[in-house]
């Protein structure tokens, strides 16, 4: 489908998808498939191509899409498509769903109901503004409410002119400025530039069949230049159209069409560029601002491109009618002379300005100043001069003849300031034209004397005798005129001739070539004159031209295809032509007898004469020969013709001048011995010394048309019809009558008329049946037999009546427009059934296609997943083999210095080490454990033991408050005093010291007793043993900082004190008792030693050793201590180990402590 696609197109929408499942179908849609895909393809190729639109997606891709049919008529999954229902007969009215589409929108979004199933890539990236331009021919047919008929030989109503117009407004509403003929092509100036001119829709363009492409200048050119190639046939395009219609715009986009057509080289290239640079150069001099056109070409054109066996350009030839020299002398207000004269003001340099003795403002010239409008906004004369000296170079015009030229038109422009007096009847230059006749003369290098006498005076030969005779003033400034008239025409002539040179053919065989006619159309003006006659007469002939050729093509065709020729009429302008051309009684030959023939023949003189001549003529008439009704709209001074466009009356005043184009000898022999370049080449000698007198210019225009018929007759026409749509050069305006006016002297209906005679549409057999095949069965998807027999079957299958056909040998005919489109009508309804089966037949595929993807997908990721793990196992195995292998050997040479084969095993074992170190670090300071290190680090791990405990006694110490650092001291004394001294030492290490053991607050009482309010550092219950007879009493022991007090646990009365001062040592046994003995003397009041129990004994005496100074006087008794008495007796207190601790009086009167020993 691709290629078919590309070339048939579908609309090109620029309009973004907006529909978001239509977005999905999009990315969808343009992945790539292959496989099943392809039967698809073929199965709707054909059928979707001519109609699908075309749009670019984001991504670049170009997506075809096409109308999908209605929901309900949709194969969505379980609803299937309708049975076809058997077609209406094809002439039966059958409804289009198309037709009713709104323009809107066609034109800015794609309808719901698009559905997008093709894509490709584009060749190249679309514009905006393509979608409508590149349509194709068939697609249209579906727009044609909007769009109208591409094709006027499809109208219904042809022989209306309204119908005509309206077909005309529509499409130009659309921007679509081209339309057909059959194979002419009818343009309507857009004034404006449109984007369809894009080396895009060049190569759109190019070898597409005429038929499959919208109407564009491009697809004539292309035709042309294919028939050209492919069948040696000359070719010629022929434009017309009134001034402003685009004849020269649209010669100027063949000739760029078919510059890009052929392949390129170096010389083909150069060629074309002297091709393409030829318009510009012609244009300067032979184009001007007029009332209805900035760039008027004020000259007919017809330029040969030729081209060799392959189809490049090898060379080229114009040639060129009737310059309107009148305007180098005159323009009306508001229009300009040349446009050469104006930039050259603009544009050349002071150094050349000077030379030519110019002044840039063009109002200083009298050729320029008439038309008051040397300013034109659309015209940039400056830029224009640049343009044209490059391409003279281009066309290799030398510096001289560069020069030459620019001098002709300076000296044009002083000609024109040349005044003249009076003096008794005759002209002599005036005193301050003298410079100017000076300047002219220096500029076309010629006698300046000789120059002056030429402008005043003339001379006659009669009987060979010279006569020289002045002129009058009025004389003098005709002469002026003529002068620059013929300097400027003649050098125009030269210029084409000089042109000619540069592109004419150089050791090449020609193999065939395509003219284009670049000519005026038919002018009707209010006020019409020699100019108009032989532009109208030019345009009958081509008229002619076009039926004869036309029918002969017509006939031609019938036959090749073998049917019956229908003779069609048609209106025979041949009698027109005629009126004007036939040898002595035709008006050229009558006006060119009136001018020649002695006496005093005038305007007036030659109207009687024509009267007298072709009075009789049916297209012919004059005041005279009218009747009353006629007179009033014809002047005495003119006559009427009736032409095939229309009624056109001509003043003929200035028509003998003008044929006659004099310019006396006197100035001619002026020139003629000028040294100019171009002057001299255009005004020879010889010509002085003929005889017979000049051609007229009548009898020159007709026998260049005739030169120019024969060349036309001699090659295929193509035609281009231009049209303006309104005067005023406004974009988007259509003026009816104006165009109705154009319609009808373009000749346009009867051209239609002409062409519908026969049959209006007619197609290759093969194009009809790919188109419509759908719309049988038995043709549907693809028929196998000749195209021809498909057509046959297809017009039975659709109930085509026998005059509604005709089957040719290469071609079917279509009589009426009304039997295609209902064919066509049918066709766009069942594209929708078709649109649905493919639309499910893409989906299901695209659903096996995507199952089968992820099917080898999920194979690939399993396969490639186990290879991953497998891989990855095989290289940890290996790793652990090297390690394992590593280790050993390290262990077997754990021995030696370190070495490579041993160095891993080494730090392996370090590393072991400090981490078994850090994971058993010991938690406090009495843990003294560490792991055993291995024999290389023992030095470092006493080392880290070391650092590690004095980390830890640091910290200890900056956790330590004050109070327990004095309880630590407290301990430090006790275990001074007591470690391996006293048997229950070791369980008081186990609890803490603290300064109070009482379970309650000291009684106020005991605080009262407390000698000068001393602070009790420590107290505790005690249990104490009377001196005497060993009761066992409850008391509680306060000792202050200088003294020891025993109150009554129960009334808190002071039972006794003992200050440090008098306590001459504290006893206590080793053994594991509780008992202690605080030693005083017995004398004044005091009692005298204490004998105590406490749970807290170590605590108790630690504190009072502490508290009275008194450490050294403690003492650990065995077995047995004794303690005073009062009286001066001792009594004895043993220590002895038993089962059970007791503290009880023995019978001996001792006091016996038991304890249990070691093991408690
Ligand atoms: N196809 C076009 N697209 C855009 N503008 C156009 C087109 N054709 C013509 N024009 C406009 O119309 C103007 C007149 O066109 P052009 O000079 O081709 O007319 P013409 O028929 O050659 O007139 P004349 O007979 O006076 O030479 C152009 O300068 C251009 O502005
Ligand atoms: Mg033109």
């Amino acid at each position: 489908m691709g290629s078919a696609a590309g070339k048939h197109g579908g609309s090109i929408s620029p309009s973004p998808v907006s529909q978001d499942n239509n977005k999905t179908n999009i990315d969808d849609a343009t992945e790539k498939v292959d496989g099943p895909i392809d039967d698809v393809r073929d199965k709707f190729d054909d059928t979707f191509s001519n109609d699908s639109e075309v749009i670019k997606s984001d991504t670049g891709t170009v997506i075809f899409v096409s109308p999908a049919p209605e929901p309900n008529k949709m194969t969505n999954g379980s609803k299937k498509p309708k049975k076809r229902a058997p077609l209406p007969p094809a002439n039966a009215p059958v409804t289009n769903p198309n037709n009713r589409t709104s323009t809107k929108d066609k034109v800015t979004k794609l309808p719901s109901n698009y559905q997008i199933f093709r894509t490709h890539p584009s060749p190249k990236p679309l514009k905006r503004g393509d979608r409508l331009s590149i349509q194709t021919m068939e697609s249209a047919l579906t727009a044609r409410d909007r769009v109208g008929v591409q094709d006027f030989v499809l109208l219904e109503n042809y022989t209306s002119e309204n119908a005509f117009i309206e077909n005309l407004r529509k499409r130009f509403s659309e921007k679509l400025i081209y339309t057909y003929i059959g194979s002419v092509l009818v343009s309507v100036n857009p004034y404006r530039p449109l984007n369809i001119y894009t080396p895009y829709h060049q190569e759109k363009y190019q070898g597409v069949n005429f038929y499959e492409m919208p109407p564009h200048v491009y697809a004539i050119s292309d035709n042309a230049y294919r028939s050209m190639r492919n069948e040696y046939r000359d070719q010629c395009i022929l434009i017309s159209g009134e001034s402003g219609s685009g004849k020269t715009e649209a010669s100027k986009y063949i000739l760029q069409y078919l510059s890009i057509c052929s392949s390129n080289n170096e010389k083909v290239e150069y060629i074309k560029s002297r091709l393409l640079q030829s318009n510009p150069v012609l244009e300067a001099f032979g184009n001007a601002k007029t009332h209805r056109n900035d760039n008027s070409s004020r000259f007919g054109k017809y330029m040969d491109i030729q081209f060799d066996y392959r189809g490049a350009p090898i060379g080229g030839h114009i040639l060129n009618y009737l310059l309107e020299k009148s305007r180098v002398v005159h323009q009306a207000q508001g229009e300009r002379n040349f446009h050469i004269f104006y930039q050259l003001l603009e544009g050349a340099d002071d150094e050349l300005m000077s030379r030519m003795r110019l002044k840039r403002n063009p109002d200083n010239y009298h050729y320029l100043a008439q038309g008051k409008c040397a300013k034109v906004s659309s015209i940039n004369d400056k830029n224009d001069f640049l343009t044209i000296k490059k391409a003279l170079k281009v066309l290799s015009f030398s510096d001289e003849q560069v020069t030459a030229l620019f001098y002709i038109v300076a000296s044009v422009l002083h000609l024109g300031n040349i005044n003249f007096t009076d003096s008794g009847g005759r002209a002599n230059i005036a005193k301050e034209s003298m410079a100017d006749v000076q300047t002219v003369a220096a500029l076309l290098d010629c006698e300046a004397a000789q120059l002056e006498k030429a402008l005043t005076h003339r001379t006659i030969e009669a009987n060979r005798e010279k006569m020289c005779s002045p002129l009058n003033v009025d004389q003098a400034v005709y002469a002026r005129d003529a002068l620059a008239k013929a300097v400027y025409g003649r050098m125009f002539d030269w210029l084409v001739h000089t042109i000619n040179e540069s592109l004419s053919v150089q050791n090449q065989v020609r193999r065939s070539l395509i003219g284009l006619l670049d000519i005026y159309g038919f002018e009707i003006f209010q006020k019409n004159s020699f100019e108009q006659f032989c532009i109208n007469y030019c345009n009958e002939k081509l008229q002619q031209l076009f039926i004869e050729l036309t029918l002969k093509q017509e006939q031609e065709e019938y036959r090749a295809e073998g049917i019956a020729w229908e003779p069609v009429e048609y209106f025979n302008n041949k009698i027109i032509c005629d009126l004007v051309e036939e040898r002595h009684k035709g008006i050229i030959d009558i006006m060119d007898e009136e001018c020649l023939r002695p006496g005093d023949p005038t305007d007036q003189t030659f109207l009687k004469k024509l009267e007298e001549t072709v009075g009789e003529h049916p297209h012919f008439i004059t005041h005279a020969l009218g009747d009353s009704k006629l007179r009033k709209t014809i002047q005495y001074d003119e006559f009427r013709m009736i032409h095939y466009a229309g009624d056109v009356t001509y003043g003929v005043e200035g028509f003998l001048d003008k044929n006659n184009d004099l310019l006396f000898r006197d100035l001619k022999e002026t020139m003629s011995e000028a040294s100019n370049t171009v002057i001299k080449n255009t005004f020879l000698k010889s010509e002085l010394t003929k005889l017979k007198r000049p051609e007229t210019v009548g009898t020159q225009f007709r026998s260049s048309l005739n030169k120019l018929m024969e060349i036309l007759m001699s090659k295929e026409p193509s035609y281009v019809r231009c049209i303006k749509p309104n005067d005023t050069k406004q974009p988007d305006r259509f003026e009816e009558t104006l165009v109705r006016h154009q319609v009808k002297y373009l000749g346009l209906m009867e051209n239609l008329r002409v062409r519908r005679a026969g049959f209006a549409y007619r197609r290759t057999h093969d194009v009809f049946v790919k188109r419509y095949k759908s719309l049988c069965p038995d043709t549907w998807p693809h028929y196998r037999g000749s195209a021809k027999d498909g057509v046959q079957t297809l017009c039975q299958y659709l109930q085509y009546k026998e005059d509604e056909y005709r089957v040719g040998k290469t071609k079917i005919f279509i009589r009426f427009p009304k039997t295609l489109f209902a064919t066509e009508d049918a066709f766009q309804l069942r594209k929708h059934e078709l649109a649905a089966l493919m639309q499910a037949t893409w989906r299901g595929f695209r659903q096996w296609k995507l199952f089968h993807r992820m099917r080898n997908a999920v194979t690939t990721i399993s396969s490639q997943w186990k290879r991953v793990q497998a891989q990855r196992l095989k290289e940890k195995r290996k790793k652990a083999v090297d390690v394992v292998r590593k280790f050993i050997i390290g262990f077997i040479n754990r021995g030696k210095p370190r070495c490579p084969e041993n160095a891993n095993f080494l730090d392996y074992v370090r590393i072991s080490y400090l981490h078994r170190c850090r994971d058993k670090l010991p938690k406090n300071v009495l843990d003294k454990s560490w792991p055993t290190p291995p024999a290389a680090l023992t030095e470092t791990a006493e080392l880290l033991q070391r650092l590690n405990m004095q980390n830890m006694t640091r910290r200890y110490v900056k956790r330590t408050t004050p109070e327990k650092k004095r309880a630590m001291e407290e301990k430090v004394v006790a275990s001074e005093l007591f470690r391996d001294k006293k048997e229950s030492y070791e369980d008081s290490l186990k609890r803490p010291f603290t300064d109070k053991r009482l379970t309650e607050p000291m009684k106020p009482k005991m605080m009262a007793m407390i000698e000068g309010g001393e602070k009790v550092a420590y107290s505790c219950h005690v249990t104490k043993y009377d001196r005497h007879g060993y009761h066992a009493r409850e008391r509680v022991l306060a000792i202050t900082s200088k003294s020891s007090y025993l109150f009554d646990s129960k009334d808190g009365k002071l039972k006794q004190k003992i200050g440090h001062d008098i306590l001459t040592g504290i006893s206590i046994s080793n053994l594991s008792d509780d008992l202690f003995v605080l030693h005083a003397p017995v004398e004044n009041k005091e009692k005298g030693d204490m004998i105590v129990r406490s749970e807290y004994s170590i605590e108790a005496v630690t504190k009072i050793a502490i508290l009275s100074g008194k450490k050294s006087e403690v003492r650990i008794v065995t077995k047995n201590l004794a303690h005073e008495m009062a009286g001066g007796k001792q009594g004895q207190i043993e220590f002895i180990v038993g089962p059970e601790p007791s503290i009880t009086k023995a019978k001996s009167g001792n006091l016996i402590v038991v304890s249990t020993g070691r093991s408690r």
